[in-house]
């Protein structure tokens, strides 16, 4: 794994696909054992497009039924969240009534899940859980921490595995953290 150019910044490997296979199948099995029985079938949220690599990666390692609905939200314009979530797509199904699991690719200061959580019950979904493949406590400004998490990473800014840099590194199989600011 050599560094990365995107746009003008430089990226440097920084969690390989191996921990993040280490991860996804640690929250699978726990997803598993509480949902597998939960007597219904579960709407699992995609908030694209940044989680659309780690929730097919998931998903196929779930065993109940479910159905897949997506949403589209953005906040952040380059390496820095600016606060305000914009929701630029509105969810392709129906979750009134149902049971929610959000799927996201990082939760930051926290704002987007507030956010799509605000969405789901105005929505009428009867409970919203949330997943998220990292997690950066040390900025998390939420009442409410994500309830599954595959790794917790420092405040570092991180490209890959579906997260991008101004739409750039998406694409990468493995995570790659910014190496000047
Ligand atoms: P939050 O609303 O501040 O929690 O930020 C969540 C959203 O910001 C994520 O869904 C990502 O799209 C984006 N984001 C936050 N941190 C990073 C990062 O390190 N790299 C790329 N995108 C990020």
């Amino acid at each position: 794994m050599g560094n990365v150019t995107l746009d003008d910044k430089t990226f440097r490997p920084y969690i390989p696909y191996s921990r993040i296979d280490e991860a996804i199948a640690k929250v699978a099995g726990k997803l598993n054992e509480d949902y597998r029985d939960c007597g219904e079938v579960p709407v699992l949220l995609c908030v694209l497009n940044g989680a659309m690599v780690f929730f097919t990666d998931l998903i196929t390692r779930l065993d109940f039924n479910m159905e897949v609905v997506s949403v589209k939200l953005t906040s952040y314009v380059g390496t820095q969240s600016a606060g305000t979530v914009r929701k630029s797509m509105d969810f392709t199904g129906n979750v009134k009534g149902r049971k929610v699991l959000v799927v996201e690719d990082i939760v930051d200061t926290g704002n987007t899940i507030a956010e799509i959580s605000r969405l789901l019950k105005e929505a009428g979904a009867k409970e919203t859980r949330i997943c998220t493949m990292l997690f950066k406590p040390a900025v998390f400004k939420g009442s409410v921490p994500p309830d599954y998490v595959g790794l917790s990473i420092p405040n570092d800014f991180v490209v890959g595995f579906g997260l991008d840099y101004n739409e750039l590194g998406r694409n990468l199989k493995d995570i790659y953290v910014v190496d000047s600011q």
